[in-house]
């Protein structure tokens, strides 16, 4: 059976207004409960089961929310800050009351996929060093990058802290004065892939996720932008 939650809650978490308001809404008999008007904002009802209709328009209660973010530089990888934005201002304010969150790190100067979510335990599973969720970058780095970089990637990197990395997978795009390559890495130490291509004297001058586990950044999301994950996708991220 599915849980129970409280009336005014689930109407909060639905995006039809501040407990406040809601409270006021339900207090002036504007909610029904499987067709009966309830007043009384902390009955609870079961969020699978009943039918809750606010203003005449059936309640749709989902209790988590997954945005695929193309982030744009410029923008920190948390909910708050108190001098920088956040990408949780590229949120649409429809999505707003669900408390998203980032799901792991990227640079302020990183662009593409980030996964904003309210659900905590998936955020987790994504990040637990054991599972070794596979992260895809697409790169650019000042100096003409070899087969040779390839190999040292595949066997791990000595980073500046002594930490050797594990096996990576390089795979060259261009090779030139600045070259571009695609590089998945299975963890995700603090600034790892600027610091990998730094090991091997070659500095990062753009970097940008394309994947994550299974799922691929949609390259139709101009930068900033903002789609919630369809079910099939969801799937591919799920470790
Ligand atoms: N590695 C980095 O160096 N920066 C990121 O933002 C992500 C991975």
């Amino acid at each position: 059976m599915k849980d129970k939650i409280r009336l005014d809650k689930l109407l909060a978490n639905s995006g039809f207004g501040t407990r406040k308001e809601i409270k006021k809404a339900v207090r002036e008999g504007r909610v029904t409960v499987n067709g009966i008007t309830v007043t009384d904002s902390s009955f609870h009802v079961h969020s699978g089961q009943d039918t809750v209709v606010f203003d005449g328009v059936v309640v749709e209660y989902r209790e988590f929310v997954y945005l695929m973010l193309n982030k744009p530089a410029g923008y920190v990888s948390a909910t708050v800050d108190p001098k920088q934005a956040t990408v949780i201002e590229l949120v649409p304010e429809r999505f707003r009351h669900f408390e998203l969150f980032p799901v792991g790190r990227l640079d302020k100067d990183t662009e593409g996929l980030l996964i904003l979510t309210n659900d905590g335990k998936l955020a987790h599973e994504l990040l637990a060093p054991k599972k070794h969720v596979p992260k895809t970058y697409f790169v650019k780095v000042n100096g003409r990058v070899s087969p040779g970089h390839g190999k040292r990637f595949a066997e791990g990197v000595i980073l500046d802290d002594g930490y050797k990395t594990m096996p990576a997978r390089l795979s060259i795009v261009h090779s030139g004065d600045v070259s571009e390559a695609e590089v998945t890495i299975h963890e995700g130490k603090y600034h790892q892939v600027k610091r990998m291509f730094a090991a091997l004297g070659l500095p990062v001058v753009y970097l940008k996720r394309i994947a994550m586990g299974n799922l691929s950044l949609d390259e139709s999301l101009a930068p900033g932008d903002v789609r919630e994950l369809s079910t099939g996708e969801l799937t591919l991220l799920r470790p």
